[in-house]
């Protein structure tokens, strides 16, 4: 068992173990990934470093203290809310991630149907492509979790969403885009039942939120989904997906602020004084939030545009790629940068498919319904989209030579 040295260690051989450690790790530099990660350039790399350096201990709690690390999280929700629709009324919270925002998003909801209508067990209604977390969330929370099957075209069902709904329905969900599919729900039909409903409508822009409104800028076919659209409550956002900024930096952005005080503690019922939060945080990294500003600030439009633009260029190369290789196809519609293909030959197997790619070095995201290699580019991929479907092809004449071994569908998925 490992136990803490009884004296300690230098910092060079530190760094060294650190690197030894790390060789083993998946080569994501390379575009073996197509999960977990979010890269331009040096430069930017560079720059986020240097910021979050600069406030590599200070603790965002600590507002009183560090003035400065609020005005700089007031900038980025700002900036945020001019590009996602905020009017005059809107406001924010800095998160850690996807999950603490959208468990805020559900907190609030549930507090606020709790405060109106007295709902004992709230419920949620949502499209079976909506992200676990929003189950993670429920769990802890309380409430009953009604996914519905999305329609053939792997957006939500507006329709069969509403007949889930009753009473006790707290919040009704939507991406912008979900995981599995990469593809759009239909937010403004979505927001227009919520409201009618007196439901909390949570758009989650985890994914989309930074990326299509510059998609959309290319001259691509993306709905609205932002704050503006009429009943939509609440949307969260990760700066740290394609927001090009490092883990720990989300934001749950509100179309009306006064709603924050739905996901807000407050108590005094210690010796210490009073104690308010607006996340489930109490001791927050400054270091997230510098970075999440300098990257915003570094890309600017111009580089957010840019990086859409070598997302798309990539996607559309694989696609075409990928169709070339007699056997496989995309599904569509995929409305951002994921992505599933799949094979349409019986006699070749997805799975054989997959762990040809894997003993190649390749980390391979499985999909289920439909069985299927799911891929979530970032700008990176552009320089290896080709290396990519070459890798494919290797793979699919490997399996048709005999290749037997089997990825399954139930295996690293995620
Ligand atoms: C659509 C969507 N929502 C929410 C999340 C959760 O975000 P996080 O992993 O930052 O908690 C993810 C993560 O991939 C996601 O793709």
């Amino acid at each position: 068992m490992t136990s803490i040295p009884a004296t300690g260690r230098s910092r060079t051989e530190l760094t060294a173990e650190l690197a030894a450690r790390k060789g083993g790790d998946r080569d994501w530099r390379h575009g073996k990934l197509a999960v977990y990660f979010y890269w331009l350039d040096e430069e930017l790399e560079r720059v986020q470093q240097e910021a979050y350096l600069a406030y590599w201990t200070e603790n965002n709690l600590g507002q009183r203290a560090y003035p400065s690390l609020k005005s700089l999280e007031d900038d980025v929700i700002a900036m945020s809310l001019g590009l996602l629709g905020g009017g005059p009324k809107a406001g924010g919270t800095f998160t850690s991630g996807g999950s603490e925002s959208i468990f805020l998003a559900m907190m609030a909801a549930r507090n606020r149907a709790h405060a109106r209508r007295g709902t004992p067990r709230g419920n949620i209604v949502l499209p079976d492509s909506a992200h676990l977390t929003f189950d993670r969330a429920a769990e802890a929370l309380g409430l009953e979790v009604r996914r519905v099957p999305v329609g053939p075209d792997f957006r939500a069902d507006a329709v069969a969403m509403a007949a889930r709904m009753d009473g006790d329905t707290v919040a009704l969900v939507g991406s912008a885009p979900n995981y599995p599919f990469g593809t759009f729900d239909p937010i403004a039909e979505l927001a227009a039942l919520a409201a009618e409903r007196g439901a909390w409508m949570h758009v989650d822009a985890c994914v989309g939120g930074f990326l299509a409104p510059y998609v959309r800028r290319l001259g691509h076919d993306i709905p609205r989904f932002e704050l503006d659209v009429p009943g939509v409550t609440s949307m969260s956002a990760d700066i740290h997906k394609h927001g090009m900024a490092p883990k720990g930096a989300s934001l749950l952005l509100v179309a009306d602020a006064a709603d924050r005080e739905w996901h807000k503690f407050e108590s005094r019922a210690w010796q210490r004084g009073p104690y308010a939060a607006y996340t489930t945080q109490g001791t927050r990294p400054g270091g997230a939030v510098a970075a999440a500003w300098a990257s915003m600030n570094h890309l600017g439009d111009e580089g957010y545009l840019r990086c859409a633009r070598l997302i798309m260029e990539a996607k559309a190369i694989i696609t075409a790629g990928i169709e070339a290789i007699p056997g496989l196809e995309v599904l569509r519609p995929n409305d951002l940068g994921i992505l599933v293909w799949r094979t349409t030959d019986p006699a070749l197997d997805i799975g054989k498919v997959a762990a040809a790619m894997d003993a190649e070095g390749w980390l391979v995201g499985r999909q289920q319904q439909p069985d299927g290699v799911h891929l979530h580019l970032n700008p990176i991929h552009r320089h290896y989209a080709e290396d990519y479907v070459a890798a494919v092809s290797r793979a699919v004449t490997a399996v048709r030579g005999g290749a037997a071994a089997r990825m399954g569908a139930n295996e690293r998925t995620y």
